[in-house]
């Protein structure tokens, strides 16, 4: 069979399906969600909202909203087998694997693969969103040596996972925080856990695999694991005065050297979301105290930018270089930053798993074989 289409590595410009659910510019610094620009949906709107007007493609009606919320409330509490399963995970698991092995265990309680019946595609949503942050939260509290905190009916959606990490009720503007934060990283075009997730879906199997396989895939640093790899740097370099001595050891070290938290396939210019982070940041550090390392990421984005001409190579920061900082001034730990990034892109994931089933075909792309042909065997003791 011959290829039709010239090779592209990361499959980079090559549309992998036809999509109505987000938009980027990168360009022009535009991300949209379902047609509505991102920088409205964070100060207007709250998560859930978003996560139904990906989903279902429309905003949502006073009474539409409130349903699902009701819906999630109700949903939130974990099988107690789910949470013993937990318990014997090593506390010194990454939670990203914790997550991805707890989504997949869903599927061994709800799977029935009724993928016509929007009953079941709605109870899916539900349960996906609605017990992912209770998984997230229950591992980080079993890993500790605690019972998990059970859900608290009485706060929403984002208030509730920061009391379940912390027993305590929180406050509701840091609250606000983190709920905007969800919606920033909701949903972000073909990348590359979305894909995973199109093409898991692609084959009909559960919506949990579709989930698991996402998560797995989000986990990567050069994904969503980014970032807790940009405050591990951000902690190497420990200083504004040590930035410069840093970015050049590193670049002696290897000319291509990668940081954290720079770059994208996409945006050529500084992220969208990662300027509202950066702002989101400074009104946490107005309230709670500047936080050591942000003056250190400003030097760091300044000297990468402007000064070793990474920012007229279309390099600049994006949307993990700045959440952990926000995450950080939140009392989380930064290895729950990147469940948190997969509690809030489950939404974008369902959407296009939704999508998926509506235009199905299986993904099948083809390979370039760069192998030999008809080689003999050759027996064990005339192998070199
Ligand atoms: N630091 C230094 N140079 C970089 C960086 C970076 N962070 N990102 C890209 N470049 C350079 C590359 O070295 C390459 O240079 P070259 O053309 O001279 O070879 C060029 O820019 C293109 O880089 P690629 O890695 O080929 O770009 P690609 O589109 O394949 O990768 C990616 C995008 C993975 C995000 C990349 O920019 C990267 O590795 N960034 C660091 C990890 C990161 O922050 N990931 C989070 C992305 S956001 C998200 O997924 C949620």
């Amino acid at each position: 069979m011959t290829t039709a289409c010239e090779y592209k590595p990361g499959l980079e410009g090559i549309p992998a399906a036809q999509s109505s659910v987000s938009y980027i510019d990168g360009k022009k610094g535009i991300l949209e969600y379902r047609g509505i620009p991102i920088e409205e949906l964070a100060v207007k709107s709250t998560f859930l909202e978003v996560a139904y007007l990906l989903i279902w493609g429309k905003l949502p009606t006073k009474e539409e909203l409130a349903a699902f919320e009701t819906e999630i409330r109700y949903h939130r509490r974990i099988k107690y087998r789910i949470r013993d399963m937990m318990k014997c995970f090593p506390e010194t698991g990454h939670p990203m694997d914790a997550l991805q092995t707890s989504a997949a265990a869903l599927g061994l309680f709800y799977s029935r693969r009724a993928l016509d019946d929007q009953a079941y595609i709605r109870a899916a949503v539900v349960r996906l969103l609605a017990k992912i942050p209770t998984m997230v939260a229950a591992f980080h509290m079993m890993r500790r040596g605690n019972d998990p905190i059970q859900p608290n009916d009485n706060l929403d959606y984002s208030a509730n996972f920061l009391y379940m990490l912390t027993e305590r009720i929180p406050d509701p503007q840091e609250a606000e925080i983190f709920d905007r934060c969800l919606i920033l990283h909701a949903e972000h075009t073909m990348n590359a856990s979305t894909f995973s997730a199109r093409v898991t879906a692609s084959t009909l199997t559960d919506p949990y695999a579709v989930i698991a396989s996402a998560v797995g895939t989000l986990a990567g640093p050069l994904h969503g694991g980014a970032n807790e790899e940009v405050l591990e740097m951000l902690e190497e370099i420990g200083s504004v005065d040590n930035v410069r001595p840093y970015v050049e050891k590193c670049l002696k070290q290897n000319p291509k050297h990668k940081f954290m938290g720079f770059g994208h396939r996409v945006w050529k210019v500084k992220d969208p979301r990662a300027i509202m982070l950066q702002n989101w940041a400074e009104e946490l550090f107005e309230k709670k105290g500047r936080d050591e390392y942000y003056d250190v990421a400003i030097k760091l984005e300044k000297v990468l930018v402007e000064e070793k001409g990474f920012g007229e190579r279309g390099i600049y920061p994006n949307v993990d270089y700045y959440s952990g900082l926000v995450y950080r001034k939140l009392g989380i730990p930064n290895d729950l930053f990147t469940p948190i990034f997969g509690i809030s892109r489950v939404a974008g994931w369902l959407a296009h798993w939704k999508e998926q089933l509506e235009v199905n075909r299986i993904y099948r792309p083809t390979q370039i074989y760069t192998g030999d042909h008809a080689l003999s065997y050759i027996p064990m003791e005339e192998r070199v």
